[in-house]
């Protein structure tokens, strides 16, 4: 018989995490404290790159001022440096320095549900560097809720202003004060997601660590994300609301808000990396089926490595080897949608199921990703993953999750099976 579990939140200990180098000191299963965050301020600072978390996802952070830690990022990132990136603020006021004019809409989103996942794209203001907007004439601004990633925020401004005030009292050989050179835009913290252009966005930090590993210079952990898809984007630059991409806050709460309806996204719209096709995708091949095409394809494929994730409603109809069962609300599908989706690539299943969810407004963003991750390009390389030590350890009826084959998330474990059960 299959085996399935359903999904629980909290991710166990890692046992790869708890031998830390120096460098990786920040990564424990315990959150960072006071003094980690202090000393993440201090190298965004210095020009570093530290990875943090948000309601929505981690964020790969560099200074948006400094045009070559933001060009460190995209390498460490291999994002084309076209692409704009995100510059997270942590106050509302900060929107009139980074952006050149704030339509009235925006303003009223702005006050309403930030720090929150929404990020706004208005025109940029004079000093916006080219490195955050891809050359663009506009910029992609956001608050985010979580309290770890407003404190690095904070502080991270707050050091900028301390040093601004200690140049601008120190005075040259001539004893004339220093000569303003063109205003650089502090504050602002530029933050793709923290995943290598194109893969799965991470929400636990050690998914951020087996991605990027030595590549950055501090990884702040806060837990898994609340509402682990990103941020919804709306483009205010022409005046009227577009939405470029779906996401963690509804399209329906923005035009309400906004008082107008939201628009989608034209021939001209602006480049947004997230939004083409074959994104958020994991390296085994992705195919959204509808529950009876599931069991059907298990029927056919016996001697495949198939895994399948499947809604709460469908359990007992699913016969994968390994199934993955999601919550049948789309909020909380979508806060565990990346981490399940990096679980069963590491499994080693050659094809991953995905039962369509339904097509509703409420599952627009779970959609989204699934649709873009079930893209068929060519497939990546693909390590050999886990799949033999999943089955061995499930057909001695073993707990492989107890096992510690699981690398930090609790959702699932192995089932052995040999095809699909008639309906
Ligand atoms: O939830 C989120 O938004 C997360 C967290 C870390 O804040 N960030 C995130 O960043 O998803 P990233 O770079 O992976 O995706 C940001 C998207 C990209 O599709 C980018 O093209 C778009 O935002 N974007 C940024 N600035 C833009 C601009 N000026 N115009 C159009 N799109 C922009
Ligand atoms: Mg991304």
């Amino acid at each position: 018989m299959n085996e399935t579990t359903s999904p629980q939140s909290g991710p166990p200990p890692s046992e790869s995490l708890q031998s830390a180098s120096v460098r990786d000191a920040l990564i424990t299963d315990q959150p960072s404290d006071a003094a980690e965050v202090a000393r993440a301020a201090r190298l965004l600072h210095d020009g570093g790159l530290v990875a943090f978390p948000t309601e929505t996802v981690y964020g790969l952070g560099a200074d948006a001022g400094n045009a070559e830690a933001v060009a460190r990022l995209y390498k460490v990132k291999k994002r084309p440096d076209t692409h704009p990136v995100i510059v997270h603020l942590s106050d509302v006021e900060q929107l009139h320095d980074w952006a050149a004019e704030v339509p009235e809409g925006a303003l009223r989103l702005a006050e309403r549900f930030w720090p929150g996942p929404l990020t706004l794209v208005l025109k940029r203001a004079v000093g916006v560097p080219d490195a955050v907007t891809g050359g663009q004439a506009t910029v992609g601004l956001r608050i985010p809720s979580h309290p770890m990633a407003l404190a690095l925020l904070r502080q991270f401004r707050e050091a900028g202003s301390e040093n601004e005030a200690a140049a601008a009292s120190t005075f040259n050989q001539y004893g004339s004060p220093p000569v303003a050179s063109a205003p650089r835009l502090r504050g602002g913290i530029a933050a793709p997601s923290a995943n290598r252009y194109g893969r799965i966005s991470p929400t636990r930090a050690e998914h951020v660590r087996s991605d990027l590993g030595d590549d950055v210079d501090c990884i702040l952990n806060g837990g898994a994300c609340e509402v682990g898809i990103e941020s919804t984007i709306v483009d205010y630059s022409s005046g009227h609301p577009v939405l470029l991409r779906p996401g963690g806050l509804s399209a329906a709460r923005i035009a309400e808000v906004a008082g107008e309806e939201l628009l989608l996204p034209g021939d001209n719209a602006p480049r947004a990396p997230g939004s083409h096709a074959a994104h958020y995708a994991p390296r085994a091949r992705l195919k959204l089926l509808r529950r009876t095409d599931i069991i059907e394809y298990l029927a056919q494929h016996k001697g495949q490595r198939v895994a399948a994730l499947a809604l709460e409603v469908s359990v007992a109809r699913l016969a994968a080897q390994y199934t993955v069962v999601m919550p049948a609300v789309a909020a909380g599908y979508a806060r565990m949608l990346y981490a399940n989706l990096r679980h069963l690539d590491a499994s080693g299943a050659d094809m991953i199921l995905v039962e369509l969810p339904p097509d509703t407004p409420a599952w627009a963003p779970v959609l989204d990703r699934l649709r873009r991750a079930a893209h068929d390009e060519p497939l990546a390389p693909r390590e050999p993953g886990r799949w033999g030590q999943f089955k061995r350890k499930a057909a001695a009826g073993m707990d492989v999750e107890a096992e510690g084959v699981d690398s930090g998330n609790a959702v699932m474990q192995a089932a052995e099976g040999d095809g699909a059960e008639s309906l």
